[in-house]
This record gives C-alpha cells, sequence and structure tokens, in this order.
C-alpha cells in the first residue's frame, strides 16, 4: 500500500523566532517517530534556508508556498523555480485557493508555474477545489475538473507523475467547517478518475490527492483512511507542534491498518 504525505502550510504566520522554535519542536517530535509518512513543512520564503539546514538532522522534507511563472529577469518581489532549487528545496504549492482569491491568479497563469517547477525538478503540490456557492449549485465538478484541465492536463504522463494533487474546498479552509469523509472521498474518487482517463490507471493509482481544509487531530484519522485520500495539506494545525505531530500520527496509524 502507499504510504500517506502530510504537508504543512505555515501561510503568512510566525516570527524568524517563533518559526525556528516550531521547526524546532516538529524536528524533535519527528525524530522519535519511525515514520513510513512522508512529511513537509511549507514555511514562508524567508524561513526556508533555516527549515532545509533542520531538515538535514530531521526527517522531513521542505516546501515552498508559491514561485513565480516567470524563469528569471525584472520580476520585482517574486522568486523564482531556479532560486528555490538553489536552497535545496524540492516541492511547492501552487494554486491555493487563497493565492486564487487574494492575488488572482489564473488557471492559465498556473500551468506555467507548474511548468517552471517540474523543469527544475521541483514537485508542485497542485490545489483546486470550490466555493460554498459552487458546491451548493452543483457546480463544483466542473469546477475541479477545469481546474485540472487547464492547469495540469497539458503534462506529458512522465510529468504529471511529479504531481502531487490537493483538494482544498475552499469552504472549509480556516472555518473550521471540515468536508465529511464522504464528501472528501467522492472529490478526490472524481479526481482520481479524471486522471485515469486521461493518463490511465497506473499513473491515477500512484498520483497522490491530499484533503485540505480544517484538517486537525480530531478528524485526521477518518478523513485519511477514505480509499482515494492519499493525506493532507494542514493550515492551522500546522503551526503548532503537537497538533501536527499527531496528524502525522493518523497517517501512520493509517498506512500501519492498510
Ligand atoms: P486550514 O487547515 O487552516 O483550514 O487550512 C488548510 C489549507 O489551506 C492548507 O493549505
Amino acid at each position: 500500500m502507499k504510504n500517506k504525505i502530510v504537508a504543512g502550510n505555515w501561510k503568512m504566520n510566525k516570527t524568524f523566532s517563533e518559526a525556528d522554535d516550531l521547526i524546532y519542536a516538529i524536528s524533535e517530535g519527528l525524530n522519535d517517530m519511525e515514520l513510513e509518512t512522508d512529511v513537509i513543512i511549507c514555511p514562508p520564503y524567508p524561513y526556508l534556508e533555516m527549515a532545509t539546514d533542520a531538515a538535514e538532522e530531521s526527517n522531513f522534507t521542505v516546501g515552498a508556498q508559491n514561485v513565480s511563472y516567470a524563469e528569471k529577469g525584472a520580476y520585482t518581489g517574486e522568486v523564482s523555480a531556479a532560486m528555490l532549487k538553489s536552497m535545496d528545496v524540492d516541492i511547492c504549492i501552487v494554486g491555493h485557493s487563497e493565492r486564487r482569491a487574494y492575488f488572482k491568479e489564473t488557471d492559465e497563469e498556473l500551468a506555467k508555474k507548474v511548468d517552471q517547477l517540474l523543469a527544475n525538478d521541483i514537485v508542485p503540490i497542485f490545489c483546486v477545489g470550490e466555493t460554498l456557492e459552487e458546491r451548493e449549485s452543483g457546480a463544483h465538478w466542473d469546477k475541479i475538473g477545469g481546474q485540472l484541465e487547464n492547469s495540469l492536463f497539458h503534462l506529458k504522463k512522465d510529468e504529471i507523475a511529479n504531481v502531487i494533487i490537493a483538494y482544498e474546498p475552499v469552504w472549509a479552509i480556516g472555518t473550521g467547517k471540515t468536508a465529511t469523509p464522504q464528501q472528501a472521498q467522492e472529490v478526490h474518487a472524481f479526481i482520481r478518475k479524471k486522471i485515469e482517463e486521461k493518463y490511465g490507471t497506473e499513473t491515477a493509482y500512484n498520483i497522490y490527492i491530499l484533503y485540505g481544509g480544517s484538517c486537525n487531530p480530531g478528524n485526521a484519522l477518518e478523513l485519511f483512511s477514505c480509499q482515494d485520500v492519499d493525506g493532507g495539506l494542514i493550515g492551522g494545525a500546522s503551526l503548532k507542534a503537537e497538533d501536527f505531530i499527531a496528524i502525522v500520527n493518523a497517517a501512520e496509524t493509517c498506512t500501519k491498518n492498510d
């Protein structure tokens, strides 16, 4: 069976010293575990080096939260995929709903970001998900299907094999309202089916599809136990070492129970 992935997205939280404390506490917690789960920590850009240094002594990998769609040059404030790679960052979140909503990132722009990451051997964690309004009107299937088609389906089979997908219903992010395991499973199965139709059964089976949205130590085990949920992308609960480690433990339990 596949092991799980648990990724922490710190978003725009923590000062330098708070980040140092959190990374230290998470490292300590993980070092006590015989891990099968792949743990990823995605701090803000300024703390990436601190995280990659700590990762050398622990069993997690480091991801960024964003990347530029451009290769290099006069793009003030942007960070390129090559820069991330040169800092030993091997993973990067793309298309988070907060970036789509607040920074008006489009599917086309996100396709370019995915290309930049793959060209630099960085694994994209590509986020999809619907708003409450879209879910209530039944438009979520088209929305999620469109996000996959527009930003990922130009990739070749050997390229999409290096992408992690995260289903993050917008209505569940930071709201305390989690998708039920049934809701999560239904969408994850839909995403896997879309991948299967385009790329075949093996690619669909192997691709990781994470759930994100108010995932916490109390609901992680039930969510991760769903057949098509390969782990989680954790926001708020990744900011407390104890909660994050408890979620990693839930992933370990799922793998062992399989
Ligand atoms: P919360 O876990 O805080 O709901 O955030 C989820 C998320 O957006 C992770 O990327």
